[in-house]
């Protein structure tokens, strides 16, 4: 694929975040194994995952570069930052108070980065070819997990001021207004991921042994719920934002299908061996 995208600039959490949090006082890092041990070389990078994560295939399926950096990390400067960079902040969320949680870089923080940034591109390459660049740039989000599984289904503060649907719609105005100013500021690519079956995550099924390990359905629900609503959010957006272009990735589906399917995407269950190793009562 020819670079029609001239760089990935990314927004977001856990998913998508390269290493901002290992700059930060917080205790949600990943700079230790097994973090990283499928990643170049095998060391820790600070990605929460065994390897790259998914913006940085993204990336180099664009033809720019295999890795996006982080833009905290003090490696890196805005000759790196001007094919890609990463904002994202493990353990955040559109909600300020989810941020609060565990002291990481809240989004709207995100966005004051993204605005100093644009200023280094400014003086780095000119003005024009600075809104050239950032208008054929792909903005990407992936973010709101944490709002519900950190916040509000965690802490009474938010479940206590409104029914989990008040909160949909506060999320998704937050969003709204992240993408609105994205398209001030020059965006015209952008996308958002919508949430994935969050039921279905590993810490999720622990809690629920009751009902055998299985997906939480009460998140899963909630999760379709969000994605529709942001779907007709995006779709408003589309229509009043002259030139803009905006995708909802659906990481939904995808994530439920390898979950369900584990082995057509080349996953392997783990040896009953290793199995037995991990379990420490015995
Ligand atoms: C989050 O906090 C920032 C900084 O205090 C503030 O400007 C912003 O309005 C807050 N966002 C919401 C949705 O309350």
């Amino acid at each position: 694929m020819s670079a029609m995208v001239p760089a990935v600039i990314v927004f977001g959490d856990s998913t998508v975040d390269p290493g901002n949090n290992n700059q930060i006082s917080t205790v949600l890092k990943s700079n230790f194994a097994p973090y990283s041990r499928d990643y170049f070389g095998g060391q820790p990078t600070e990605r929460f995952s065994n390897g790259r994560i998914a913006t940085d295939f993204i990336s180099e399926a664009f033809g720019i570069k295999p890795v996006i950096p982080a833009y905290l990390d003090p490696k890196y400067d805005i000759r790196d930052f001007a094919t890609g960079v990463s904002f994202a902040s493990a353990g955040t969320g559109y909600d300020n108070a989810t941020s609060d949680v565990l002291s990481v870089i809240p989004f709207w923080k995100e966005m004051e980065y993204y605005r100093e940034y644009q200023s280094k591109l400014r003086e780095y390459v000119g003005n024009d070819k600075a809104n050239y660049l950032l208008s054929e740039s792909l903005h990407l989000l992936s973010i709101g997990t944490n709002d519900f599984l950190e916040n509000y289904y965690t802490f009474p503060t938010r479940s206590s001021q409104y029914p989990v649907d008040k909160d949909e719609d506060l999320l998704i105005e937050i969003a709204s207004t992240f993408i609105r100013k994205l398209y001030k500021l020059g965006a015209r690519k952008v996308a958002i991921t919508g949430l994935a079956p969050i039921g279905c995550l590993p810490l999720e099924r622990m809690t629920n042994i009751m009902h055998g390990s299985a997906c939480i359905e009460e998140y899963n629900n909630l999760a379709k719920n969000f994605n529709v609503k942001l779907q007709g959010t995006i779709t408003k957006m589309i229509q009043e934002l002259g030139g803009i272009q905006i995708v909802m990735l659906n990481t939904y589906d995808k994530l439920l299908e390898m979950i369900r399917n584990p082995t057509w995407f080349g996953f392997e269950r783990m040896q009953k061996q290793h199995a037995v190793g991990l379990d420490t009562s015995r």
